[in-house]
């Protein structure tokens, strides 16, 4: 049986075309995090993209185009979102002038300018409408800039975007750079032929995005390990009073559906048995830890508490494949990160394959330095659960196919 992952590692690489000559555009994901003066607080996602753009200078491509998202704006302008925040530090990893475009259509004779392998980057592609709704007419537009196309965007690979999906229609080589090919091995390793059992520890803020996934994840794994936000949401479904806590009431039923379709499965649910809760995120005076059944009124949860650290860590310690998606906790300040800076410490003690997906927890584990203890850390976060969902990413879905896999 072809499994998604099977079909997807069948597509044509970097390695496979010749880039002399001809102009590259390639989708990158530098949707990197900013501090409130636009500084890049963590530039991993784009030292990831390095290989496959300093690939193309090597072999000549005579233009290295870069087309990426930042944010979400709605189809305008927002400077606050604008990719000029990347240009610098792109310029300074690359070691290279990196040539900056405000409107990638007048600019289209430039970039056919084939003097010396010159790069390019588009201003966010996110300000133009056409992107977002995977305009064909834009979509065209895009890959009038180009004859190569190369998608290296992971992290944005389950999005069906112009950039993403809709211009290999009008593009006749496209293939995967070296990050998506070096994403899909790790998760063919965790996905594939897996050592069992399997955890997925799954929490973070973005509760709707990714509870509607947990139903389909649940055939995939032996534990599901539910912390953070994602949490409350769950233990509101056991009828729990949340009192201030961040959880999406519309998706209380569903829940309900992940725990009931969990326990006809044989899947084990960890859920906190305590929190941490707080009067204030912004200025907190009360910071208490209490049983999960009981938060306070006025007070809100922000981590997981020791007890549960301790089932958690019990949990993944009998573990021999742990994926890692979502924070446990708002671990950003020091008083709310030891849920997920002690679960990352028993995580990377694991005699386990390891995997940490999402850029909020890859910025956890770099922050409390057990980075380098983890087997692999992924630039995707909702593209991984999708791949763990069992889908064929979109970002893969027409990109040229090697022979023997056709
Ligand atoms: C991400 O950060 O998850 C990717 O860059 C995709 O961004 P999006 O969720 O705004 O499409």
């Amino acid at each position: 049986m072809t499994t998604n992952i099977k079909y997807m590692s069948g597509v044509k690489s970097l390695k496979d075309i010749d880039v002399y000559g001809k102009r590259v555009l390639i989708r990158v994901d530098f949707n990197v995090p900013l501090d409130s003066h636009g500084n890049i607080s963590d530039d991993r996602r784009i030292k990831a993209a390095l290989p496959t753009i300093n690939y193309c200078i090597d072999h000549n491509a005579c233009s290295i185009t870069l087309v990426s998202h930042l944010g979400r704006p709605k189809g305008e302008y927002e400077e606050k979102y604008s990719l000029k925040h990347i240009q610098k530090r792109l310029e300074r990893l690359l070691d290279k002038r990196v040539e900056f475009i405000d409107d990638f259509e007048s600019a289209k004779g430039e970039i056919a300018t084939c003097s010396k392998e010159r790069v390019f980057l588009l201003e966010n592609i996110r300000f133009h409408e056409g992107e977002k709704k995977n305009d064909k007419e834009f979509s065209k537009k895009l890959a009038s800039i180009c004859d190569v196309y190369v998608n290296d965007a992971f992290g944005t690979s389950h999005r069906e975007d112009s950039s993403t999906f809709g211009i290999t229609e009008f593009v006749d080589t496209k293939v995967a750079g070296f990050l998506m090919m070096k994403e899909i091995e790790a998760f063919s390793k965790a996905l594939e032929e897996p050592v069992r059992p399997i955890a997925l520890v799954v929490g973070g803020a973005k509760i709707s995005s990714k509870i509607t996934l947990l139903e389909s994840v649940l055939q995939k794994v032996d534990k599901l390990i539910i912390g953070g936000a994602m949490s409350n949401t769950f233990l509101k479904a056991l009828g729990y009073d949340m009192k201030d806590s961040l959880y999406e009431e519309d998706y209380v039923a569903t829940a309900l559906h992940v725990m009931t379709g969990a326990r006809e499965m044989g899947v084990k649910i960890y859920l906190p048995v305590d929190l941490v809760v707080t009067d204030s995120v912004e200025t907190p005076v009360d910071v208490k830890v209490v049983p999960a059944q009981d938060v306070l009124d006025g007070f809100k949860a922000v981590d997981i508490g020791p007890a549960t650290v301790k089932l958690f860590s019990e949990a993944v310690e009998m573990s021999n494949t742990i994926i890692w998606n979502g924070p446990m906790g708002i671990y950003e300040q020091d008083k709310f990160s030891k849920g997920t800076f002690k679960l990352a410490t028993a995580i990377a003690d694991c005699y386990a394959y390891t995997i940490v997906g999402g850029g909020d927890t890859a910025d956890a584990v770099e922050r409390c330095g057990e980075a380098s203890n983890f087997s692999f850390i992924s630039t995707g976060g909702g593209a991984s659960l999708e791949l763990l969902e069992g889908k064929i990413l979109p970002g893969f879905k027409n990109l040229d196919r090697r022979e023997e896999s056709i």
